[in-house]
């Protein structure tokens, strides 16, 4: 899959990308991920990529040019399965969004900067707005980062054991259950003694109850 990311402070995302996980699945090349900043296609002679708010209000708006020419040269190269704008406006992200979207080949993610984008470019090209919380970032970035990471991670061949992204927290609208490691006594703190019991059925039943235990307390409308 291939993930485009349009930001005017592409810096912020040298990063998230380049570790761990997602590292392996980019150098595997099961996906891409390209980063474009639509400075690069403002035409203003300083490159200029925000102006004054219409009707006044306090803060700068980002112009229609720079992302508009940004997310055409993107769209004539191939065909894009959604084009998303990260806003705290936006439909908030969860688990089955994420799921849809690493079954996609062409995403395209528009972060925000000051006070938002022009409504144009949201009623033009924009199909999918999304938020990762109700609070405001100071831009899209992290938010496009948080989504991406996300969805790579559960593409297949990204994690090694295929069945860890499975036993993920949400996956069934359950938490994920404690894990322990070695030692099996920690200054004197022991690990549940079914988990070293061999027993696997029985740590299978321990496991799904301590899932439902830890939803039912910290996430009751997840059982709803
Ligand atoms: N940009 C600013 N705040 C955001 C949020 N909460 N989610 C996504 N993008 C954002």
């Amino acid at each position: 899959m291939r993930i485009d990311i349009l930001s005017v402070v592409p810096e912020l995302l040298n990063s998230p990308f380049s570790h761990s996980i997602l590292k392996r699945a980019l150098n595997k090349g099961i996906a891409e991920v390209h980063i474009h900043n639509p400075r690069d296609f403002s035409t203003d002679k300083h490159k200029k990529v925000d102006d004054y708010m219409y009707g006044g209000g306090a803060g700068l708006v980002m112009t229609c040019q720079p992302i508009a020419d940004c997310i055409e040269s993107l769209k004539k190269d191939r065909n894009y399965d959604e084009i998303i704008y990260m806003t705290p406006d936006g439909e908030q992200l969860n688990q089955a969004i994420v799921n849809e979207y690493s079954l996609k080949k062409n995403i395209m993610i528009l972060c925000g900067h000051y006070k938002g984008i022009d409504q144009r470019i949201r009623d033009l090209y924009i199909t999918r707005e999304i938020s990762i919380g109700d609070y405001v970032l100071s831009g899209g970035e992290l938010g496009a980062a948080v989504l991406t990471d996300a969805i790579l991670r559960i593409i297949p061949g990204a994690i090694n054991n295929e069945e860890s992204a499975l036993t993920d927290s949400f996956q069934d609208n359950l938490l994920a259950p404690p894990v322990y490691t070695r030692p099996a006594n920690f200054r004197g703190h022991k690990v549940p003694e079914v988990l070293t019991s061999g027993d696997f059925p029985k740590i299978e039943k321990w496991r799904e109850e301590q899932a439902y235990e830890r939803t039912k307390k910290r996430r009751p409308d997840l059982l709803q």
